[in-house]
């Protein structure tokens, strides 16, 4: 059997802003058709780290590598062609305010592929369908929906593309246990459909249980772990403990049927 596929590889990455260090010279390699779960505190670099692997961010030192491609380097054709086989939904879900519901699914659709209206409409109407958004509401601006509703329409436009590669920065917060269920359940049936490779950002325990093929936590602007949930589990680290060890890490992890660490709240 051969290895799988590195999609995304991180090599002797620092980042900084003036004089803080955010990374400090991290590895990290994300293979193809796996979730990875990325964690941290706050302020700890999570997103700074998925917006270096989008090419948001310059790297002080090091390489970000996606699809094979090294992002500082890339040509703007390059570039574009490596954005239309992502998607990305931002953490608070941002839609475009001046833009209907329509218009923001619409979006990369009409700047990436050229396609007719009609098409257009055609795959904007399904990707909302996928999310449970009904037609009725495709005509409404952001300002006039719901927060759970908000995160539904800016998934149903990172998966636009029906990307290979899918960031999430925090999917689940904000949503009630059963809109976070569901989400779950749509990530799932979307990989499966789509052979999807996911890097994932989450503070909610049952959203990392349920999709996660591995854990990476940061601290300390590097990265200190990155293995299966079941071995982060098992890590004996103040993060580790913290996270996983009380009363809701341990009733997540129940659910699924894994490793409990001993101890605990
Ligand atoms: N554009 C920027 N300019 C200056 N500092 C920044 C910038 N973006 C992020 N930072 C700083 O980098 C650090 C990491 O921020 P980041 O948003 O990546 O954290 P995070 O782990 O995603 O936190 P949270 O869990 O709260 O979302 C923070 O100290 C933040 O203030
Ligand atoms: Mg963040």
């Amino acid at each position: 059997m051969s290895a799988p596929a590195a999609v995304v590889e991180i090599a002797g990455l620092s980042t900084r802003f003036g004089r803080q260090v955010v990374h400090r010279d991290i590895d990290l390699v994300v293979f193809q058709g796996e979730v990875l779960t990325l964690v941290g505190g706050s302020g700890s670099g999570k997103t700074t780290l998925l917006r270096q692997m989008l090419g948001l961010e310059r790297p002080a030192a090091g390489t970000v590598k996606v699809f094979g491609t090294d992002l500082a380097r890339a040509t703007a054709s390059g570039l574009e062609s490596i954005r239309s086989r992502w998607g990305m939904l931002f953490q608070g879900g941002a839609l475009f305010s001046a833009l209907s519901v329509f218009d923001n699914v619409a979006l990369p659709l009409r700047e990436l592929k050229r396609l007719d209206e009609g098409m257009v409409h055609d795959l904007v109407m399904l990707k909302l369908q996928m999310v449970g958004i009904e037609p009725k509401h495709a005509g409404k601006m952001p300002s006039e929906l719901s927060g759970g509703m908000v995160k539904r329409i800016a998934f149903a436009r990172a998966i636009a593309l029906d990307p290979e590669l899918l960031f999430l920065d925090e999917p689940t917060a904000g949503l009630d246990p059963d809109r976070s269920e569901g989400f779950v359940q749509m990530v799932i049936s979307l990989r499966a459909a789509l052979r999807m490779t996911v890097v994932m950002v989450t503070h909610d325990l049952d959203t990392l249980v349920s999709l996660s093929d591995r854990v990476a936590i940061l601290a300390h602007s590097r990265l200190v772990s990155v293995a299966t949930l079941d071995e982060t589990v098992a890590l004996d680290d103040p993060f580790v403990h913290d996270f996983f060890r009380g009363a809701r890490g341990r009733r997540a992890l129940l659910a699924r049927g894994g490793a409990v660490p001993p101890g605990g709240t």
